[in-house]
């Protein structure tokens, strides 16, 4: 990731596995309370709690680099047209995420919770798979690039 420091890069992908990890600990909790599926196994009391309040944490961080990849790495790459599509689509997909957490935290309907929670969960898996291609195109081109300048 040109322009950003050599942690930022390890951070990024420690922030979304992260998410990734805590956000899939909550989905049977989220199947079985909200859609009342009967899950063989799901998160309770402390431990539902703890993992909630680390999932949102590390939410909170992500939201702090996406501020920080909104201000060099998109710009640079919108610029060079890149990898926009995936890169804009993951984008909007976390503001997305984040109008459904506040829907998860606030809304007082059961059922628009429900359909908040439910969103979000499929916005959040929709994020991870593009990330995963994003990442690799990115590091292919990365790898091209310099071939390139060696040849
Ligand atoms: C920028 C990205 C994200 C933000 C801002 C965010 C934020 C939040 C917040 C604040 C909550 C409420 C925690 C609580 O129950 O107290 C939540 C719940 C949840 N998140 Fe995320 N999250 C993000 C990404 C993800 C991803 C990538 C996944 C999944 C794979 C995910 C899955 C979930 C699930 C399953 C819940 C539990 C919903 C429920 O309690 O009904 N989230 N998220
Ligand atoms: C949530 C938003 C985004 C995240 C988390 C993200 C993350 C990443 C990651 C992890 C890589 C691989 C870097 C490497 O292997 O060195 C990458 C590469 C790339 N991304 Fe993004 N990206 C985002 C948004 C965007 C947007 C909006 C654009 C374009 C408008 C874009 C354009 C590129 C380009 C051109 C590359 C390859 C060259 C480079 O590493 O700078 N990205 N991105």
């Amino acid at each position: 990731m040109r322009g950003y420091p050599g942690w930022f890069y390890p951070a990024l992908l420690l922030t979304v596995f992260g998410l990734v990890l805590t956000g899939g600990l909550l989905t049977p909790t989220l199947l079985d309370l909200r859609l009342e599926w009967d899950m063989p196994w799901r998160l309770e009391g402390n431990g539902q709690i703890a993992v909630a309040a680390l999932h949102a944490a590390v939410s909170f961080w992500m939201l702090t680099m996406l501020g920080s990849l909104w201000n060099i790495h998109m710009r640079a790459g919108w610029r060079h047209r890149k990898h926009w599509r995936s890169g804009i689509a993951m984008a909007l997909l976390m503001l997305f995420l984040l109008v459904t957490a506040i829907g998860i935290y606030y809304l007082a309907d059961e059922q628009l919770a429900m359909v908040s929670a439910v969103s979000h969960l499929v916005a959040g898996t929709l994020v991870f798979a593009l990330f995963v291609y994003h990442a690799i195109i990115g590091y292919r081109r990365a790898v091209q690039h310099k071939s390139h300048l060696h040849y």
